[in-house]
């Protein structure tokens, strides 16, 4: 069976269960704020809105096939599972039916072989979220889902297929089909708040009868995914929850359901393979990228094939290559596809031809691919020219006799890359001392990075360290216009601007606007020292200097405050800096952009000039 008649039998099966079919929203979120995603990660996100409660224009039941993309599983891509764009077939219920119809529905889809896709009813295995207890956090105590339990005992015998439920050691043994699982397994939210709930996962076995001999899998129910033997392809969540972005999870005012069921995976089963890149979603582009190298390889091969594939998407909904946000997650794609094809021994522009392969495949399903066309090859032909060069001088730099490490961090040189070199030209190069410079970095690189998680910085070049004081002279500036309630809820820097969101239920007015650009810029005018102190906890609270609730701080904090004194600073905060040491050098400071970022959060984006 075809990627498309799966496609189109999947739409067709919930249209007729009263399902209204809509078309796949763009991967770029139409919103997202620093609890959001950069990208469209699961079929969910663009339902969000209506899973919170607002009316959906087609009604309470929803199918569609939504593009998304997640990059957490990068270095996972080349194996036979994952990918970073995948399309996922989901159907919704907006307040609607619930598990009782959601459950057996499935089960049907996969099972049926005239409607649906024939798979064998014996080799599925399903996992159930076991439920919480109250979590200090103020996670809701969450009981074990019975119901859902109680659902696939029936489905089960129904099929004639047993139907026990795995104790708490989640083992899998002869008779067990159902395992109930925690928090980390079974219990689904996309990103760090939202409408969430338990949600029930359907496995199948992709090799019934393995290695060690065994009819059926047996053993750990996460080693046995680990293994490969047992494939997800299908996930039920029950939406029950709002968690709130303070950690609080509020009952939904109706109950829905979201499932997701990966293309990909589907399609590899469906054809009996346990492997999506043995899929006629994948099989021109591969065979498309061994006529365009020297030196095949199945790995490298894979890597560029889901690469090109992403950087198309991508490109078609309008992102383009570049140093920050989702054109450096391109960028970072895009070169990592080069450096995999270039291994292979690929020639120039390899990556454009494997596109018109990519754009052949799924113009028909995304119209915007061919809508886009001639901008996907001038963007991919252009990044793989600039990496070249990079390439080309790094090259240069390494014959001169420049260090692997310096290689990395001025080129991007992989120690690979550095390797290969230095074996065609007979060199040794000190692998060890390269290592050790590379975990130090990545101290230094983590803990840049759990700053700015916090809302801090990851990079400190001086145009960052003076947007960092920016962003205190605006925090406080807000404060001054809008009042005390003004919280920050996050924060993020490039060289190039601020991004400030806070806790404001209302659009801010022009005269506002000028108001609160006028206080930063009477700050900058002023040339105020910025000063750093170190305080125990106690003393630097009684400063009144702001810090995040819920924060955990050490014992001694590191407060910055801009004035001449603490007492009658402009602005305190706890902050590990760094920062300008006077507020003269920042130039001129204005407001680019003021809109919601989420329900009563606003952000602001800001320049100095
Ligand atoms: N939103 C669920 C998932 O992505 C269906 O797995």
């Amino acid at each position: 069976m075809t990627s498309e008649e799966i496609r189109q039998k999947f739409l067709d099966f919930f249209e007729q269960r009263g399902h209204k079919i809509v078309p796949s929203a763009s991967l770029i979120p139409s919103t997202y704020g620093d609890e959001g995603t950069l990208f469209t990660t699961a079929g969910m996100q663009p339902m969000i809105p209506y899973l919170l409660g607002k009316a959906h224009p087609e009604g309470v039941r929803i199918a569609d096939v939504q593009k998304c993309l997640r990059t957490i599983d990068i270095d996972d891509v080349g194996d036979n599972r994952h990918n970073t764009f995948f399309e996922m077939l989901g159907n919704w219920s907006l307040g609607d039916y619930f598990k009782a119809e959601s459950i057996p529905w499935s089960f049907d889809f996969l099972t049926n072989k005239e409607y649906g896709l024939g798979l064998d009813p014996a080799r599925f295995y399903v996992t159930v979220f076991k439920g919480q207890e109250a979590t200090a956090e103020g996670g809701a105590s969450i009981p074990r889902d019975e119901e859902s339990i109680k659902i696939w005992q029936e489905v089960f015998a129904k099929y004639n297929i047993s139907n026990e439920v795995a104790g708490e050691d989640g083992v899998v043994k002869e008779g067990v089909r159902i395992i109930p699982l925690g928090v980390d397994d079974n219990f689904w939210i996309a990103g760090n708040s939202g409408p969430c709930g338990g949600d029930t996962e359907i496995f199948y076995d992709v090799y019934p009868n393995d290695k060690v001999g065994r009819a059926n899998p047996e053993g750990n129910f996460n080693d046995l995914v680990d293994s490969f033997r047992l494939i997800e392809v299908w996930n039920n969540v029950f939406m029950e929850y709002n968690k709130t972005t303070e950690g609080k999870y509020e009952p939904l005012a109706a109950k829905n359901v979201d499932t997701g069921m990966g293309l990909e995976r589907t399609t590899a089963v469906v054809n009996g393979k346990d492997n999506i890149f043995e899929t006629d979603l994948f099989a021109p582009i591969l065979s498309e990228i061994k006529q365009q190298v020297a030196n095949f390889d199945v790995k490298a091969s894979r890597i560029v094939a889901d690469h090109v594939r992403t950087a198309v998407f991508m490109i078609a909904d309008g992102v383009t290559p570049s140093n920050t946000d989702r054109g450096y997650i391109l960028r970072r794609i895009i070169r990592r596809a080069v450096r995999y094809a270039d291994s292979m021994q690929a020639d120039n522009e390899v990556l454009s031809k494997v596109a018109y392969i990519v754009i052949e495949k799924y113009k028909k399903v995304y119209p915007e691919l061919e809508q886009n066309r001639e901008q996907i090859f001038t963007e991919l032909n252009k990044e793989e020219e600039k990496f070249r060069k990079t390439l080309e001088q790094g090259l240069k730099e390494f014959e001169r006799g420049q260090d692997p490490f310096d290689l990395y961090q001025t080129f991007g040189f992989p120690i690979e890359l550095t390797e290969e070199l230095a074996q065609e030209r007979g060199i040794t190069i000190d692998r060890k001392k390269f290592d050790e410079q590379m975990i130090e970095h990545q101290a230094i690189s983590k803990a840049g990075s759990e700053q700015k998680f916090k809302g801090g910085l990851a990079e400190h070049s001086e145009q960052t360290i003076k947007y960092h004081t920016a962003t205190h002279l605006l925090h406080s500036a807000l404060r001054q216009v809008l009042g005390k309630e003004v919280g920050q809820k996050g924060s993020n820097i490039t060289d190039e601007r601020l991004r400030f969101d806070f806790a404001w239920p209302n659009k801010l007015t022009d005269a506002q606007k000028i108001e609160v650009e006028k206080i930063v810029n009477d700050s900058i005018s002023a040339n105020l020292p910025v000063c750093r102190i170190e305080l125990s906890k106690e003393e630097a609270e009684k400063t009144g200097a702001l810090h995040f609730f819920g924060e955990k701080y050490g014992d001694t904090v590191s407060v910055y405050y801009i004035g001449d004194g603490i007492d009658d600073a402009v602005s305190k905060e706890f902050c590990g800096g760094p920062h300008v040491k006077n507020t003269g050098a920042l130039g001129h400071f204005k407001i680019t952009k003021e809109e919601a970022s989420s329900a009563g959060v606003r952000r602001i984006k800001a320049i100095l000039e």
